[in-house]
């Protein structure tokens, strides 16, 4: 048998490996260790791959290292696409029914959102459709929650945030901290967001473009809403009808978070928002659960 002096052989290199951390003092690091090498032993029995193909595996997984940097983040784009982050996002909130659904934190939360008082008009280019976005923030149990936060950020009407466009957006444009009324209630002035390509121009556009996957996310703003005692969530309201519902390239869309954007002609809730009779509406209520021990 073709076997080197520490009993590695095609048919044996799982328990060799695993072996070799045998020693590794943190347990769940020589768990991780231990599954990472089965699995991936797995994989590269599965695949058969040539040496060229190995190299090429290499030379992408470089490039994606490459492309990373202060502003992007190619590694969690890979993680996007395979569907890998949505699986985290599903283990990390097993919630309870009523609760809002989760989905992922995206790479665009880079910087920290502008406190703004309840009403603020958060777009400064006003590049597309103006309208509200309100909703009350309750308790799993129905009580509203006065003094939540409400953290929301989102794309303009042309696809982009702020921070891909630093020579034409305002800084911080479309991104604000809110917390809300007595009665749960958050309300503020936008627009409504379009649909986007996730940045493409790197190796990750490259696998979506060799395997004919589109790059776009539906229209959705982004919500992170945080109270006392309660698990903190990370959300998207989705944008009915946009394009991308039933194809989002990261996997992250979820039935129960989408919501209509509404024509309201009601002069006296025109008033109340400091917008023009009618007006576009889209209303989010946000259900958090109450804080359970962590894992
Ligand atoms: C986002 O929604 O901002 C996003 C999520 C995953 C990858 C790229 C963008
Ligand atoms: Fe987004």
């Amino acid at each position: 048998m073709n076997q080197t002096i520490t009993g590695f052989s095609e048919q044996h290199s799982v328990p060799v490996v695993v072996e070799s951390f045998r020693s590794t003092p943190d347990d769940r690091l020589r768990t991780i260790l231990a599954s990472l090498v089965t699995h991936l032993h797995g994989f590269v029995r599965d695949i058969e791959p040539t040496d060229t193909e190995w190299q090429q595996a290499i030379d992408f997984l470089t490039q994606v290292g490459q492309r990373c940097d202060d502003t992007r983040q190619e590694f969690v784009l890979l993680s996007d696409v395979l569907g890998v982050s949505m699986l985290i996002d599903a283990i990390n909130n097993r919630r309870s029914t009523t609760a809002t659904e989760t989905t992922v934190l995206g790479p665009f939360h880079m910087v920290e959102s502008p406190r703004r008082p309840l009403g603020a008009d958060i777009s400064s280019d006003h590049d597309g459709v103006p309208c509200v976005f309100s909703g009350r923030v309750f308790s799993s149990n129905g009580t509203p929650l006065p003094g939540a936060e409400v953290d929301v950020w989102q794309a303009n009407g042309s696809g982009f945030y702020d921070v891909q466009q630093p020579d034409i957006q305002p800084e911080r444009n479309l991104r604000g901290l809110f917390t809300t009324d007595s009665h749960g209630r958050f309300w503020l002035q936008t627009v409504v967001p379009s649909f986007y390509p996730i940045p493409h121009d790197g190796p990750v556009g490259a696998l979506l473009k060799a395997t004919g996957r589109h790059p776009n996310r539906p229209a959705h703003i982004h919500v992170i809403a945080a109270a006392d005692g309660h698990a903190t969530l990370t959300t998207h309201v989705f944008i009915e009808g946009s394009p991308y519902l039933d194809s989002d390239t990261v996997f992250g869309v979820k039935e129960s978070l989408i919501r209509p954007v509404t024509m309201v002609d009601d002069p006296a809730l025109a008033a109340h928002h400091r917008v023009p009779n009618p007006f576009q509406l889209l209303e989010f209520d946000i259900v958090l659960d109450r804080r359970q021990a962590p894992r």
